[in-house]
C-alpha cells in the first residue's frame, strides 16, 4: 500500500464463547483504547458497536475467540476471528432478522438478527469467511473521515 503503513496499535482480545457475564468487554476496551488515541467520536461509535456485535456472535455462536484491533495511518482495522460451528450461508446470516441464535440467549435478550446487518452498516469495508465447525472470521475496515470520505457516514454497499 502506502509507504505510511506503519501500525501504530495492535492490540488482542481473547473472547470467550458463552460468557455472556464478560459479554462486551472486549468491546469496551476498543472504545477506550480509540477514545484514548483521540480518534473522531462518530468513527469510535462506529467501531465500537460493530466490534460489540462480532464480539456477541462469538459469545453466542462459537467456542472461542479473539478480536483484534489495529489502528493505522489509514484507517481502523477490527478482526474476529473464532473456532466454532461456522457460518453455512454468510448470505443468509446477512439478512436482517435472520438468527440461528437458541430460545435460552433470545431470553436473555440476545438473537434479534441485527448483528450482522449492523456490522455492515457501520463498517467502510467487511469481509466474512468461515468453514464449517472450524469457524468464522469477520474483517471490518474503517477510514478517518478525510476528504475523501467527508461525513464517514456513507459508505460504498
Ligand atoms: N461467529 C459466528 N459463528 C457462527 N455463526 C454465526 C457467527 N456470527 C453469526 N453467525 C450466524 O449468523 C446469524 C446472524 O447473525 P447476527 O446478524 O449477528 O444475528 P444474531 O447474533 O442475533 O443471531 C446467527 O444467528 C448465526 O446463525
Ligand atoms: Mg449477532
Amino acid at each position: 500500500m502506502t509507504e505510511l503503513t506503519e501500525t501504530r496499535v495492535l492490540l488482542e482480545f481473547p473472547v470467550e464463547g458463552g460468557n455472556f457475564p464478560a459479554a462486551g468487554e472486549a468491546a469496551s476496551k476498543v472504545k477506550k483504547t480509540l477514545q484514548k488515541l483521540g480518534i473522531d467520536s462518530n468513527l469510535t461509535r462506529r467501531v465500537s458497536i460493530a466490534t460489540y456485535e462480532a464480539e456477541m456472535n462469538i459469545v453466542i455462536h462459537a467456542d472461542y475467540g479473539k478480536i483484534t484491533l489495529q489502528v493505522d495511518p489509514d484507517g481502523i482495522w477490527i478482526r474476529a476471528e473464532d473456532r466454532g460451528k461456522g457460518i453455512p450461508d454468510i448470505s443468509q446470516a446477512m439478512i436482517e432478522g435472520f438468527s440461528t441464535a437458541p430460545e435460552r440467549v433470545r431470553e436473555m435478550g440476545f438473537g434479534a438478527g441485527m448483528g450482522l446487518p449492523n456490522i455492515k452498516k457501520c463498517a467502510d469495508l467487511l469481509e466474512i469467511s468461515s468453514k464449517l465447525n472450524i469457524g468464522t472470521t469477520v474483517a471490518m475496515g474503517f477510514y478517518y473521515p478525510t476528504a475523501k470520505r467527508e461525513s464517514g457516514q456513507s459508505k460504498p454497499n
